[in-house]
């Protein structure tokens, strides 16, 4: 099964493949003398590395100001290094990237979603424009990783994913516990609320509380430490066989994370050797692993649009309807933020995710037989870790879960048609009705909710709209609102949206509704005092109105001015299909 077909031509007098098969185009003979010439500029210092070492490239989601992404361009450096040491050349370059928690606050979160593209658009470009015969990429922040893996399988050259790793757990001073970049978010919905205070000492005052929090939050380099967004790609990617055994849960500053750095150059030759392509290893197999493994930990609900987009990517038949299966089947088993208690640093400390598969493909649900970027299965790759301890209280045993079942799930009913997606852990309840509170943007919720509009008492759901990927334009995220409710113990309360959430949002949320209202869904006719139902068990969003009632609305229904006409988001809402296809830019 794994042996896959040895490149077809250019094989070498030892019999082996050539491995240059892309960047002989312009280094062998003399057809490209210029081209040469810059890469003896660029580095390649003799004539037998210009002649028959391979070229790989390096792509890192670096850039400076975000603890998710700092650090990778010192990754890179070392995986360049490791490289050079097979006897092959080694290329770094960077793609843009932006910071999920930076980009939260006015104008800038409706930029983030939108980077996924260009990422791969620029992984895609390097890679082919520059003849790349291979491609390690380096991602930190959330939409990094899709965004590489959307450009290794739309150039479909030997490819292996380092996640630049979890970030470590903070520490507050003044309230002498463990915090995280999540800690932020709630305590700013209590700040507002003026319930922000340490019981232990009543003398500290909500600014200086919060502003240890800011202070003490992020202790370093690495991207968030729960099961956000980032965690939950990475975990995914390595599911699918993508990345090296360990890479998801390594943290971003431990020693692992430099050995893994060197040990991708010896991955890659083999990639090349066994022409291991990335379209091999996404299958509906390996994403079959990929949900799984986001039910059993609790991932985070863009882990469905991203998976949606790399399936489209690489030609694998994934709707969104096979989350709602696979969620029907996994329990959920993990005791980490947001809804719990742990980190993915704690995590590593006992065993990491490679311990955390071990159990999954002992018990039959994950499939332990993919082809992975080693050459090996993903079963022979994590045979060498260890089992999780018998006294760790971080991941429940498998018949005793959280919840027997996943606890993401898609919903259709009169406000969503095409689909909508849902995180319901159980804590909350099952069901939900409420009446209607509409605001057609997310600031305009923020607004009320720091002016005290939103009481506790009656049920309410908030309806957030004009926020999808063409409305927002760029579906921006949810989380100030979802955590100031949360912060505030607002448990009448629940949220839907045609936008998204962050990963680090919890409590009874909906969201990625289609069709979305920029372009006529029924969210848009949603009025304020109408009743909603939210209903986990039936898999339902409805709005307590006739169907007669709607389509009257909806013939009334204006499509508002595109809040954008140029520029890149322009571009974006021009191009991007809805959220249950993935929201992706290229699917014509
Ligand atoms: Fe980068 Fe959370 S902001 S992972
Ligand atoms: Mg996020």
């Amino acid at each position: 099964f794994l042996d896959f077909p040895h490149l077809p031509d250019g094989a070498t007098r030892d019999g082996k493949p050539a491995l240059n098969k892309y960047s002989s185009t312009v280094t062998k003979d003399h057809d490209f003398p210029g081209a040469q010439a810059m890469l003896y500029a660029a580095g390649i210092s003799t004539k037998e590395a210009m002649k028959n070492y391979p070229q790989v490239g390096v792509a890192s989601v670096w850039w400076e100001g975000n603890p998710c992404n700092m650090h990778l361009l010192d990754l890179g450096k070392t995986v360049k290094g490791a490289v050079q040491k097979q006897d092959m050349v080694a290329w770094q370059y960077n793609t843009i990237g932006v910071s999920d928690a930076i980009t939260m606050g006015g104008e800038g979160m409706r930029f983030s979603l939108q980077t996924r593209e260009i990422i791969a658009d620029s992984v895609e470009t390097v890679t082919c424009a520059q003849h790349h015969d291979a491609c390690i990429a380096i991602p930190g922040c959330d939409k990094n990783m899709p965004g590489v893996v959307m450009g290794m399988a739309r150039h479909n050259r030997p490819s292996l994913m380092i996640y630049g790793g979890t970030i470590l757990v903070g520490y507050s001073n003044l309230l002498r516990k463990p915090i995280n970049i999540s800690t932020c978010y709630e305590a700013h919905g209590a700040y507002l609320f003026g319930t922000l205070s340490n019981p232990d000492d009543k003398s500290q005052s909500k600014d200086d509380i919060l502003s240890d929090i800011e202070r003490h939050a992020c202790p370093g380099a690495g991207a968030c430490g729960g099961m956000y967004t980032a965690n939950t790609m990475a975990t995914a990617i390595e599911a699918m066989g993508l990345t090296l055994p360990g890479s998801s849960s390594t943290p971003a500053e431990s020693p692992a994370k430099m050995r893994e750095c060197h040990k991708a150059a010896e991955a890659i030759k083999i990639c090349m050797e066994k022409n291991i392509k990335p379209r091999e290893l996404l299958t509906k197999r390996s994403f079959e692993n990929a949900m799984v493994m986001t039910m059993a930990l609790g991932g985070s609900t863009n882990g469905v649009l991203h998976f949606l987009a790399m399936a489209n990517t690489a030609d694998v038949n994934l709707t969104i309807d096979d989350f709602q299966r696979v969620s029907d089947k996994i329990p959920f088993i993990a005791n980490l933020a947001p809804s719990g208690k742990y980190y993915m640093a704690d995590l590593y400390e006992i065993g990491g995710i490679p311990s955390v598969m071990k159990l999954l493909v002992a018990a039959g649900l994950l499939d332990g037989g993919i082809p992975t970027v080693t050459g090996k299965t993903l079963a022979e790759n994590i045979e060498s870790f260890p089992s999780l301890p018998q006294d760790q209280v971080i991941i429940r045993p498998l018949d005793n879960p959280i919840k027997a079942t996943g606890h993401l799930q898609i919903l259709r009913g009169n406000l969503a048609p095409g689909g909508a997606v849902s995180k319901i852990t159980g804590k909350e309840g099952t069901s939900f009705t409420g009446k209607a509170m509409v605001f057609d943007k997310e600031s305009h919720l923020h607004v009320a909710l720091k002016r005290g509009d939103i009481k506790h008492g009656e049920n309410l759901v908030l309806v957030v709209r004009y926020e999808g990927p063409k409305g927002g334009p760029g579906m921006p995220e949810q989380l100030k609102a979802s955590a100031a409710i949360m912060g505030a113990k607002l448990n009448n309360v629940a949220l839907i949206t045609d936008g998204r959430y962050s990963g680090a949002s919890h409590g009874f949320i909906v969201g990625h509704i289609v069709p979305e209202a920029a372009v006529g869904g029924p969210i848009a006719i949603v009025r304020n005092g109408d009743t909603i139902t939210i209903d986990a068990v039936n898999k339902e969003l409805n709005v307590h109105i006739s169907s007669e009632e709607i389509e009257q609305r909806l013939k009334e229904w204006k499509p508002p001015r595109a809040p954008v006409t140029r520029g890149v988001l322009a571009k974006y809402a021009a191009l991007v299909s809805d959220a249950s296809r993935g929201a992706m830019t290229d699917l014509f």
